[in-house]
């Protein structure tokens, strides 16, 4: 838990919330934190697997689990490949788009772009985001042209890849994937449907809907989908996609978390508690898909 990405405060919220589940249930669980400690240390003290509580860049991303490989050590959630690919939004929708998995039409954001033209393909309004970062940092809703510029200079200090995606006005809505299986869906009602970092971790203003609402025939061809996409992806153990529904209730997928929040605010374990499967238990069963290789 922690790291050091962007996302380390919400890692430590995550990471601890997991430690003290899994010391509950009597597993002999301790804090690693990479950004303080060395690989060495951590082989050092002999773990028979990890938890991975980071979230962002340096954790979530492939090269943690790629350390662990090497270290011979199961870990929780997706392996090296799918990690590093679901850390990038941009080569996510490439294999979607590839796949038949509807993801919003966007285009690539460079220097050289000429807002006009982003704004003629994509239409107003249009999401610019960083495209690998968490936690909507660096994320703007644009709804004029002259705000392009802005909302790529914003997004490209936090990255040298920026997207431009289309806005799907829509209901948004999450799905928890567990062992190859998808929860029940979470709906999100945030704000004036601005479901930002503020909004993610410290409003209270948000609101979540589980069961969602949704009728079950498209519940369960969304959740069908959200499977297929995890799949694609090469992901394992669990997750969490992020998708919106437009007015025709078509759903478009945004990314795949494959570390997804796990603090008290968070969609995985609300999701779980709709279908019975407590806190502890969750973190328990999180734990058992543990791999290496
Ligand atoms: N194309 C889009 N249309 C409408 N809303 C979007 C779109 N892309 C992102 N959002 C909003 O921004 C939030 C964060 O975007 P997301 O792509 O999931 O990145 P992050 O990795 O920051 O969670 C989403 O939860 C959603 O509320
Ligand atoms: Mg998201």
């Amino acid at each position: 838990m922690g790291g050091r990405s962007a996302e380390r405060e919400i890692s430590l919220k995550s990471g601890n919330m997991v430690l003290a589940a899994l010391q509950r249930k009597g597993v002999d669980a301790h804090a690693f934190d990479p950004r303080d400690q060395s690989f060495e240390q951590l082989l050092a003290q002999r773990f028979a697997r990890v938890f991975i509580a980071l979230h962002g860049r340096f954790g979530e991303d492939g090269t943690v689990q790629g350390a662990l490989e090497v270290l011979g050590i199961p870990y929780t959630g997706s392996g090296v490949m799918a990690s590093a690919l679901a850390m990038d939004k941009w080569r996510t929708k490439l294999a979607w788009l590839a796949s038949g998995i509807p993801t919003p039409v966007y285009e690539l954001l460079t220097p050289d772009s000429r807002a006009a033209d982003v704004a003629a393909k994509l239409g107003l309004p249009l999401m610019v985001k960083p495209a690998h970062e968490g936690s909507s940092i660096g994320i703007t809703k644009v709804e004029s042209i002259e705000k392009i510029d802005v909302a790529y200079s914003l997004a490209a200090q936090h990255d040298g890849l920026v997207i431009a995606e289309q806005f799907i006005g829509g209901r948004e809505v999450t799905a928890a994937i567990l062992n190859d299986e998808a929860l029940p869906l979470v709906r999100i009602e945030a704000p004036q449907g601005n479901y930002d970092y503020h909004n993610k971790y410290f409003g209270e203003a948000t609101k979540y809907h589980c069961p969602s609402g949704l009728s079950a025939e498209l519940e369960a061809r969304i959740q069908q989908l959200a499977l297929a996409a995890f799949r694609i992806i090469g992901c394992h153990g669990w997750g969490r996609l992020d998708l919106m529904l437009d007015a025709e209730d078509r759903p478009w997928f945004l990314e795949v978390n494959t570390i997804p929040g796990m603090t008290d605010h968070s969609l995985v374990p609300m999701a779980a508690r709709a279908c019975g499967i407590a806190f502890d238990d969750l973190v328990l069963r999180i734990l058992e898909t543990a791999h290496v290789g």
